[in-house]
């Protein structure tokens, strides 16, 4: 796992292929270049603490790179009004900074052994450590985002309000007589969608884009945040630990059931193993021999298209919104937006 950086950019005179596969014309890859320079700069700069140890605990993750996905959000809707304006850097550094707070905590609780590629801050030091550390990143972020104003609180502090919620109801699961699936999407666009959204609605607003572009931007990137988590689901089925930088099949091991495994459940498709696989998912798969069992028979179950075919339905709805807002090269980009999150690997 690498960190998006500048030398992706080729910056080419007509068009070049920028991070995460996006079409970028030469103006924008230099803009962006520009700009997420400064985010990771910034970055670095925030997490800088008087103890030694919150200071290497906390440029452990951020060095260890990330793609700096909801940063490039950022940046993007900025181009719908002032991109030089001087919020648009800290707004996404206090995203990048929020999200790396979560995935301290997440580690916790999916109690992953692997994060970025390297090893998680709960496996290199203690979960004491690792919690501490993302209070400290929610800490730092709001030092930033108090700079940005008190409608720039409001916003971080209700979405972060609802991320929570999120993975409190993915913890809790859904209630007997609640419909699973339904709840399921709910989690993914509480813990997920919210700061996605929140991402692509500062770079907007912050540039001081017309309130009517900053609503499309919001709605359109929640979708893209549901769409990204679907993808992440899925990939934590599919995907090896070199690709995404985690540990293949964690869900399974938690005993978090995502979209794939709720198909299953619902009768979706039918594979040969289907009662055997719908055993195992009500089984705890803590067992190694058990959990690559159930890994195996759900990589090869027919659920798994249904699950990219849901995913392509959310990026499309996703696009469709975007479609509406100024033809900008920024629109195409964030349209590529839409196909990344179908097609990524990691
Ligand atoms: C991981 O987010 C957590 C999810 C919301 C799925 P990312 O996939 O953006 O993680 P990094 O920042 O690239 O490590
Ligand atoms: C967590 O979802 C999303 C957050 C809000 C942190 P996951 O548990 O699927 O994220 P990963 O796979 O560990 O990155
Ligand atoms: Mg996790
Ligand atoms: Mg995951």
């Amino acid at each position: 796992m690498s960190s998006v950086s500048a030398a992706e950019f080729d910056g080419g005179p007509v068009e070049a292929t920028g991070p995460f596969g996006l079409p970028i014309d030469a103006g924008l890859a230099a803009d962006a270049r520009t700009a997420l320079a400064g985010v990771e700069a910034l970055l670095l700069d925030a997490v800088r603490s008087e103890d030694p140890l919150l200071t290497q605990a906390s440029k452990h993750l951020v060095e260890a790179g990330g793609k700096r996905f909801r940063a490039m959000l950022v940046v993007l809707a900025a181009q719908f009004g002032d991109k030089t304006a001087p919020g648009v850097v800290p707004a996404a550094v206090v995203v990048e900074l929020t999200h790396l707070a979560t995935l301290y905590h997440d580690d916790v609780m999916d109690e992953a052994p692997v994060r970025r590629g390297q090893e998680s801050a709960n496996a290199r030091w203690t979960n004491t450590v690792a919690i501490l550390t993302g209070d400290y990143l929610f800490a730092r972020a709001s030092d930033l985002l108090a700079d940005l104003g008190p409608e720039a609180v409001r916003i971080q502090a209700r979405a972060f309000a609802r991320l929570v919620r999120g993975q409190i109801q993915e913890t809790v699961g859904p209630a007997a007589d609640a419909d699973p699936l339904k709840h399921y999407l709910q989690v993914v666009a509480d813990k997920t969608g919210s700061l996605i959204a929140v991402s692509g609605q500062f770079g907007a607003l912050l540039a001081g884009a017309p309130p009517h572009v900053v609503d499309t931007i919001t709605s359109a990137c929640e979708k893209i945040g549901v769409a990204f988590q679907l993808s992440d689901d899925i990939l934590d089925i599919t995907s090896d630990a070199e690709q995404s930088g985690k540990t293949p099949g964690t869900d399974l091991r938690e005993g978090i059931r995502t979209l794939p495994m709720h198909l299953v459940l619902a009768g979706a498709g039918s594979g040969p193993d289907d009662a055997r696989l719908r055993e195992l998912l009500d089984t705890d798969l803590t067992d190694d021999a058990l959990h690559a069992e159930a890994l195996a028979l759900l990589r090869a179950h027919p659920a798994m298209d249904q699950a990219r075919a849901d995913l392509r339905r959310w990026a499309e709805d996703a696009r469709a919104e975007l479609m509406t807002l100024p033809d900008i090269p920024a629109r195409a980009a964030f349209t590529g937006l839409c196909d990344y999150v179908v097609t990524r690997t990691g």
